[in-house]
């Protein structure tokens, strides 16, 4: 055994081959998802860690404080367009609609966009995690007692039928907090063919998404002055130690934005500060000083490049709204 210095995990000293641990994965050894993710993204010549497992329940917390920070400016921006842009936001949509939201989270911003919608029918929330599921389906069918709400437990990305049932046509897609924009193009062009076939002929979609600026703003959106974004992508070490076994010493890694021009993204990396030796779960992994682990990716629009991805998935930009600085856009989609 060897002993990472300043951690106080023992760690294994046998570093296991990529070819195993393929085989290993393949062969059903590692049936947790989680594990399955880490591993795979890990053994990779760049590493990587999906940004979905970023959100259990610390990291969740940790991101609702991000949104109140001050250079993270779109969760401000985007409700400011719900706020100020109420009416042409409800002229867009057709009287008697049925919202769908994907990836429902905690649906602050749905109140404001039912409570300014004409005689919204009913209320379809989408998301993986059942228990903010059940209570944002309570608020909102308390506060709107007329409305048919009907919560669908699902990842948004896998393939799913919604069961509408009798309720008609008059469908309306909701996807905000440019959450589009952690999404590759192929996920997002996947996700807006699915929301096409849920809304049905006469479908449209409000989707919010950044939009691309100077990089010095973009920068500080993700690496804010009181490390609260930071915290947030270290906690997904911490959480391979408690939920895997791992010995990620966090101390030993740093939390870096940074720009990639190519993609138009801020990408969020994990940096380790020295040659180390990780474990968990029974796998071994090496790291070279700055070497880093990809956990996310927020990509940015311009309204042209945004047009051309929301066409590939079968819909055509009718409206952008914009908030009063023209950070944020808010893009009402119709079928092409
Ligand atoms: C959820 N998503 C839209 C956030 C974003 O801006 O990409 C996640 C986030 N990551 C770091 N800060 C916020």
């Amino acid at each position: 055994m060897i002993s990472a210095a300043g951690c106080s995990r023992p760690v294994s000293a046998v570093p296991l081959k990529a070819e195993n641990m393929l085989h290993a994965i393949d062969g059903d050894v590692v049936e947790n998802a989680f594990a399955r993710d880490v591993v795979r993204g890990l053994s990779a010549a760049v590493k990587t860690l999906p940004s979905r497992w970023l959100y259990n329940e610390r990291g969740s917390e940790l991101f609702e404080e991000i949104t109140r920070q001050d250079e993270y400016y779109l969760t401000r921006a985007e409700t400011s367009i719900l706020r100020e842009r109420q009416r042409d936001i409800a002229d867009f949509v057709e009287s008697g609609t049925i919202l769908v939201e994907y990836g429902a989270g905690a649906g602050v911003k749905t109140e404001l966009l039912l409570a300014s919608l004409r005689a919204p029918r009913g209320y379809v929330p989408i998301d993986v995690a059942d228990t903010f599921l059940a209570e944002t389906s309570r608020r909102i069918a308390s506060r709107f007692p007329s409305l048919w709400v009907r919560p669908v437990e699902h990842n948004f990305l896998d393939l799913f039928e919604i069961p509408f049932g009798g309720s008609g046509d008059g469908r309306t897609g909701f996807f905000p907090g440019s959450t589009m924009g952690n999404l590759n193009s192929s996920e997002a062009k996947t996700l807006l063919m699915q929301m096409r076939r849920h809304l049905g002929g006469n479908g449209r979609a409000i989707i919010g998404v950044d939009l691309l600026k100077n990089v010095d703003t973009l920068l500080r959106a993700y690496d804010d002055s009181a490390g609260v974004t930071a915290a947030f992508n270290l906690n997904i070490l911490e959480r391979i130690n408690a939920e895997l076994g791992g010995d990620f010493c966090l101390e030993k890694f740093k939390h870096v934005a940074r720009w990639n021009e190519i993609e138009k993204a801020v990408e969020m990396h994990l940096v380790s500060l020295c040659d180390q030796r990780v474990t968990f779960y029974g796998w071994t992994f090496d790291f070279r000083t700055s070497e880093s682990i990809h956990t996310e990716s927020s990509r940015k629009y311009t309204a042209e490049s945004f047009e051309r991805l929301a066409r590939s998935g079968g819909w055509k930009v009718a409206e952008l709204w914009q908030d009063a600085d023209g950070l944020f856009g808010m893009f009402g989609l119709i079928r092409c």
